[in-house]
């Protein structure tokens, strides 16, 4: 499977629920929430997404880079977060983190920047439904993709093949037609895509591309 998950980071947000559903092809949505302070850059808070709820048939992916997730959960989860996302480097209990957010019920995810280490979640991985690396330095869209997040992608899917662990495996940050062949043949799931699917002529294209890579691990297993 290659599930597509359009960046809003990258849409014009003068007319952002017209450029939602032109990717609404795409199974998710996801959200980049920036603190100014866990990284260098303001984004948006629940209070943008909250309208879109409802009116596209979307999977909202949270992917939280602020420094007190705890905090702020259950407003993310009310204003309509199906997954919600919190970055390892920003808590001190990561246990409590996912368990909380579970608790809200939501799906919980676990991001890692690129120097952070994979083994880091190795005693996390059956309590959670998704992982989230970065393949760039959290805060910005339009960056290159850094390829020491390959390792990571192939770690984490060895991983889940041994123990029969449940998560699914993202990936952020200058994905385009050339890094998405990679990450999915390392065993990515899904793909997050700002600027590639954003500034691009023909969305719905690139968005039906994108998903059809997973034919290309099946290739390589058989
Ligand atoms: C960066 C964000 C990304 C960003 C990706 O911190 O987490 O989701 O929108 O943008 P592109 O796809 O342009 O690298
Ligand atoms: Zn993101």
């Amino acid at each position: 499977m290659a599930i597509v998950a359009p960046s809003i980071l990258s849409a014009d947000f003068n007319n952002l629920l017209e450029e939602v559903k032109s990717v609404s092809s795409a199974e998710f949505l996801h959200i980049d929430v920036m603190d100014g302070n866990f990284v260098p850059n303001i984004s948006l808070g629940a209070l943008v997404y909250k309208n879109l709820k409802g009116k596209v048939d979307m999977v909202f992916d949270v992917h939280l880079m602020i420094n007190d997730p705890v905090k702020y959960a259950k407003d993310f989860i009310s204003a309509g977060a199906d997954y919600l996302t919190f970055h390892y480097e920003a808590v001190s209990d990561v246990l409590g983190t996912i368990n909380y957010i579970k608790s809200l019920g939501a799906k919980v995810g676990i991001s890692i920047k690129p120097m952070t280490d994979v083994g880091v979640l190795d005693p996390y991985l059956e309590y959670i439904d998704l992982i989230l690396i970065m393949s760039v330095e959290p805060g910005f869209g339009g960056q290159k993709f850094m390829d020491n997040s390959l390792d990571k992608i192939r770690y984490l899917y060895e991983k889940r093949q041994t123990n029969d662990y449940l998560y699914l495996i993202e990936v952020d940050g200058g994905i385009n037609s050339d890094t998405a062949k990679q990450v999915v043949l390392a065993g990515c799931d899904v793909l997050v895509a700002g600027t590639y699917i954003f500034k691009s002529q023909d969305r719905k294209k690139i968005i039906k591309e994108l998903k059809e890579l997973w034919l290309l691990k099946l290739c390589v297993q058989e």
